[in-house]
């Protein structure tokens, strides 16, 4: 990409600096020719060799992004993620993902339009506010929440079914209807209030109900996971949601409705930077399961819910949050030898670092380092953190990264950053799945374009017992 380096973000240029640097010392160290065998159309079907847990399985073809592991490039859509974190942001990433090119001007205006008005879910809020969200895993709210946007009950999201003011009183009139029958009776005994006016269910919102599976419902889930997040977030430490904001970018929207504070520049660019750093990452796991899900015809909030099942876990998602907590007991950097010299001999995995694809440094960790070391030049705190990690990362690229190619992964440096930000620790992997939602719902678009049911096999290796004995012999 050829960009006069000032040209864009010029209020944030030192981050930019920051960003083009690592993509230098990335073009030094290696270079992003890609492998022919995986950025070439195949004839189905296709040879490959397979280990467990699927490695080297080809599931498909795409054109949404490519994950060069030997080199360690990332790309999306054709342009390599350096570029896109020093020059683009979020929201022009997802366009990107979802159309397979970027937007020209009005386009973009327009997709920046929907995102906004799909960030106006107030009645999925408050039935989230049923759940006891403040004692759930926040991943488990999230779930419910893509639940909750899925019910078209969900219409009174819809601008048109804002209450006027002085229905708005009427806390009953927006409450749910609750239509199932109570056991024994013929007729729901927990009736709210029906029927008032502007409250009656509208003949739109059959239509949109029936819309789970196209564009619009990509848009709605990028961003009201943003919204749901925050929701969260606020809930978990006592605090009642709060609204977005109609000047805000995604990525500021998202730390205010978090904080309460609208984020400096220098904050808003960050947090824009870590959500395209996380869009898309080819077949991880938890794309997969949410493609796993779509390929079934099921629609996309079902499938989006899959890849947050599956991003919970600590081997995917969770390893961010595992690495604060690592750098806080390991205490200082002086601490960091012994601490891994005792872990290395009881064979442990060390949070952060290693990759099913990866065997180079992972170039979103590049750009989140310096990033991490940038936010937490005035905070005390990160920086010992952050000093603890690099300290870490010396030892553990020493032994591992010489003997097996094991380098730190995206999730070494952003939990620092996260931290900088404001974000509580247990809300690392719920920003992390927001801003997947891009990746996930881009690739379930165009899987199901072409679709075809995911059905892999086993190996058998039980036995074959020929002859049934009943209970009561056994
Ligand atoms: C990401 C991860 C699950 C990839 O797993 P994988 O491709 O299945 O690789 P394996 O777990 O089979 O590891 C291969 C070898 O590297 C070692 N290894 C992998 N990650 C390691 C780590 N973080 N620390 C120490 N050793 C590690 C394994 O012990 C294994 O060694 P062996 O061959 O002597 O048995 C794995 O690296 C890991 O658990 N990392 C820590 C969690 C993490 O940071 N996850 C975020 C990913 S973005």
């Amino acid at each position: 990409m050829n960009v006069e380096k000032d040209s864009l973000h010029q209020e944030t240029h030192e981050i930019t600096d920051l960003i083009l640097a690592a993509k230098e010392k990335a073009y030094q160290e290696t270079d992003d020719t890609p492998e022919p065998e995986l950025t070439q159309s195949v004839g189905w079907p296709v040879e490959c060799t397979v280990g467990p847990g699927l490695e080297g399985a080809i599931a498909c073809e795409t054109k949404i992004g490519y994950v060069n592991g030997g080199k360690g490039w990332l790309v999306y859509g054709g342009y390599n993620i350096f570029d896109l974190c020093a020059y683009s942001n979020y929201e022009e990433v997802s366009f990107l993902l979802l159309n397979g090119r970027m937007p020209n001007k009005s386009e973009f205006t327009e997709f920046k339009q929907k995102l906004m008005a799909a960030r106006h879910i107030p009645n999925t809020l408050r039935l989230m506010m049923g759940f006891p969200v403040q004692d759930m895993n926040p991943m488990a709210s999230l779930r419910i929440g893509t639940n909750m946007l899925r019910q078209r009950l969900t219409w009174r999201d819809m601008a048109k079914a804002k209450p006027s003011e002085e229905l708005a009183v009427e806390t009953d009139a927006d409450a749910i209807d609750m239509d199932i029958p109570q056991s024994g009776q013929d007729h729901a005994t927990y009736e709210f209030k029906r029927g008032h006016g502007q409250f009656n269910k509208p003949a739109s919102a059959r239509e949109s109900q029936d819309d789970a599976e196209g564009m619009d419902a990509c848009i709605h889930l990028i961003s009201a996971m943003s919204v749901l997040t925050a929701a969260i977030s606020r809930i978990r430490s006592d605090h009642i949601p709060i609204e977005w904001h109609p000047e805000l970018s995604h990525a500021a929207n998202l730390l205010y409705m978090m904080t309460g504070r609208i984020p400096t520049p220098v904050e808003e660019r960050i947090m824009d930077v870590a959500l395209i750093l996380h869009a898309d990452h080819g077949m991880n796991a938890s794309t997969f399961a949410s493609m796993v899900v779509a390929s079934t015809l099921s629609d996309i909030y079902f499938s989006v819910g899959a890849g947050i099942a599956a991003l919970n876990g600590p081997l995917h998602g969770g390893a961010n949050e595992m690495v604060v907590k690592m750098l806080k007991e390991i205490g200082s950097p002086d601490n960091a030898k012994a601490w891994y010299a005792e872990k290395r001999a009881n064979k442990e995995k060390i949070m952060g670092f290693g990759h099913r694809v990866y065997k180079a440094y992972d170039p979103r960790a590049r750009i989140l380092a310096p990033l991490a070391e940038y936010l937490a030049r005035d905070n005390v705190q990160a920086r010992k953190l952050y000093e603890t990690a690099k300290s870490l990362e010396g030892e553990v690229i020493e032994t591992l990264g010489k003997d097996k190619k094991i380098f730190p992964n995206v999730d070494y440096y952003s939990g620092i950053v996260y931290t900088c930000l404001g974000i509580p620790d247990d809300m690392f992997t719920p920003v992390f799945a927001v801003s997947r939602t891009a990746g996930w719902t881009a690739r379930i678009l165009e899987y199901i374009e072409n679709n075809r049911i995911f059905r892999p096999r086993a190996i058998y290796t039980g036995g074959f017992v020929t002859d049934y004995t009943p209970l009561e012999q056994r």
